[in-house]
């Protein structure tokens, strides 16, 4: 399996890893198939814009390398705007995935999903991205992979 060299330098130097304290936003997916489990919190200011973004990531190197730039990609971003990351925006910021190792990219982005949602929610503001389907511990995203060959999301 070929990876790029971007993917590679975000699996051997992930940034934003960590928790952050009294995060405004948390989300935590996971893959019962693969056994990955990612933890993404947010801190998000006053005007809805994602100002800081960490994540800890319990998987193969395609999951971790997508949660990074995941964390790069939102930070300064309106959580409006944020939350329509789609998994191929992830590849493309990656120089390409593996197309088996697509799924993995679902879960950085589901991740962020939760988050935006959990800080709504918390504000007793409407969720905004719908069903998360990794957020249910009986997803199988691999199952989806050859289903789904070509969803953007
Ligand atoms: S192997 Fe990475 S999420 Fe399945």
């Amino acid at each position: 399996m070929i990876y790029s060299e971007k993917v590679m330098d975000h699996f051997r130097n992930p940034r934003n890893v960590g928790k952050i304290e009294d995060a405004d936003g948390e989300g935590e997916v996971g893959n019962p198939v693969c056994g990955d489990i990612m933890n993404i919190t947010i801190a998000v200011d006053d005007a809805d814009t994602i100002t800081d973004c960490k994540f800890q990531t319990l998987g193969c190197g395609a999951a971790i390398a997508t949660s990074s730039i995941v964390t790069e990609l939102v930070k300064g971003r309106n959580i409006q705007d944020a939350v329509k990351l789609s998994k191929q925006d992830v590849a493309d910021e990656l120089d390409g995935l593996p197309a088996v190792k697509m799924h993995c990219s679902v879960l950085a982005t589901d991740g962020l999903k939760v988050a935006i949602d959990d800080y709504l929610k918390k504000h007793g503001r409407e969720p905004l991205s719908g069903e998360i389907k990794s957020a249910d511990p009986n997803f199988d995203p691999h199952g989806e992979e050859e289903s789904a060959e070509g969803e953007d999301d």
